[in-house]
């Protein structure tokens, strides 16, 4: 008797399964409690076996099993199919024309991240890491780790903003050089670009203002690394016709130390206003790192040596477009920003 209603069971329950087509999902659920449900026929069947003999229950038993798994996986099956196809409405109603043209005003990067990302993309083409540190930072990073003690003079070109003694905003990205001369191992060679901050506002200065920072330990570093790899990026930067000139000059933390000068790119050397008429623009300032600055970074400075260079993000992004007032850039009037797409 049981074998047979079984039989039957299974039967109607397939006939009602293929007719449930996709517009009723909610019939397949009912489907689902209806057999397999806490009052569902299946499980009422399942009781039935109290009432047989001990000769027939396993015969039945195995009928209900295959029963059961032939309707789970025929529901199942249904399931998954009506989650394909709703999957397939929801894309086509989903759909975007990538075709059609934007209503939306597109903006465009500020000049300091254009030449930001143009600086970049050189170094790194050239193999440096890019490595950021912290825009405050302790006076020993600052400067003490930069061979510039507590009342050594050329603090002075450099006054910034203090929180207490010791901890400041930092008024150079060289701090970075002093932080990562201390975890790296030599040789490596990395840049940190980043806001800086010095008590300074005119037309060509203003309190916060942006540096990227270079700097390369090796074994046999020499002024000659040094040159040929500011020719290279000041020539990728500002065009291959670019002369450069290096000049004497003094940083506490490097030794010698030099100030690089480039070929006006608006003149070409014949002198014109950006240049104020020398035909040159001073640009950034590097030199060999000073031993006293190795060792202080725990970095044998018998074994190994390095050039550095820091340059000024928004003198360059001034120059690249021809603008006299630094204000510009943190003022966010659209009307300037329009014009640097
Ligand atoms: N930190 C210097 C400044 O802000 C620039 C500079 C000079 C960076 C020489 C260097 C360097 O790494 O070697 O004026």
């Amino acid at each position: 008797m049981l074998t047979e209603d079984l039989e039957n069971l299974k039967r109607e329950i397939c006939g009602e399964i293929d007719e449930i087509d996709f517009s009723n999902k909610k019939g397949l659920a009912d489907i689902r409690v209806k057999v397999f449900g806490k009052a569902g026929c299946l499980t009422l069947l399942s009781k039935g076996m109290r009432d047989l003999s001990p000769e027939e229950r396993p015969v039945v038993g195995a009928l209900i099993n295959e029963v059961r798994n032939f309707l789970e996986e025929k529901i199942s099956s249904k399931e998954k199919d009506f989650e394909k196809q709703e999957l397939r409405e929801r894309l086509e109603k989903e759909k975007i024309d990538i075709t059609e043209p934007s209503r939306e005003k597109i903006g465009a990067a500020h000049p300091i991240s254009n030449v930001l990302d143009r600086l970049t993309d050189i170094c790194v083409s050239l193999g440096f890491s890019v490595v950021e540190g912290p825009e405050i930072e302790t006076d020993y990073y600052n400067f003490e780790a930069l061979n510039t003690p507590k009342n050594h003079p050329a603090r002075d070109m450099q006054d910034t903003f203090f929180i207490n003694d010791n901890i400041l905003v930092r008024s150079q990205t060289s701090a970075v050089q002093a932080r990562e001369m201390e975890v790296r191992k030599p040789p490596f060679k990395i840049i940190c670009p980043g806001k800086t901050y010095r008590n300074d506002s005119d037309s060509t200065h203003s309190p916060v203002f942006h540096q990227l920072e270079g700097l390369v330990i090796d074994e046999n570093i020499s002024m000659a690394d040094l040159k040929a790899m500011l020719t290279i990026l000041m020539k990728r930067l500002y065009g291959e016709d670019t002369t450069i000139r290096f000049r004497p000059s003094f940083f506490p933390f490097t030794e010698p130390s030099i100030e690089v000068d480039v070929s006006c790119p608006n003149c070409h050397g014949k002198g014109c206003q950006t240049c104020k008429g020398t035909g040159m623009l001073e640009l950034l300032g590097a030199g060999i790192v000073n031993p006293k600055v190795l060792e202080m970074s725990g970095i044998d400075s018998k074994k190994y040596r390095g050039f550095a260079f820091g340059f000024g993000l928004d003198r360059t992004a001034m120059i690249l477009n021809s603008i006299n007032n630094i204000r510009y850039f943190y003022r966010n009037d659209i009307r300037f920003l329009n014009q640097m797409k």
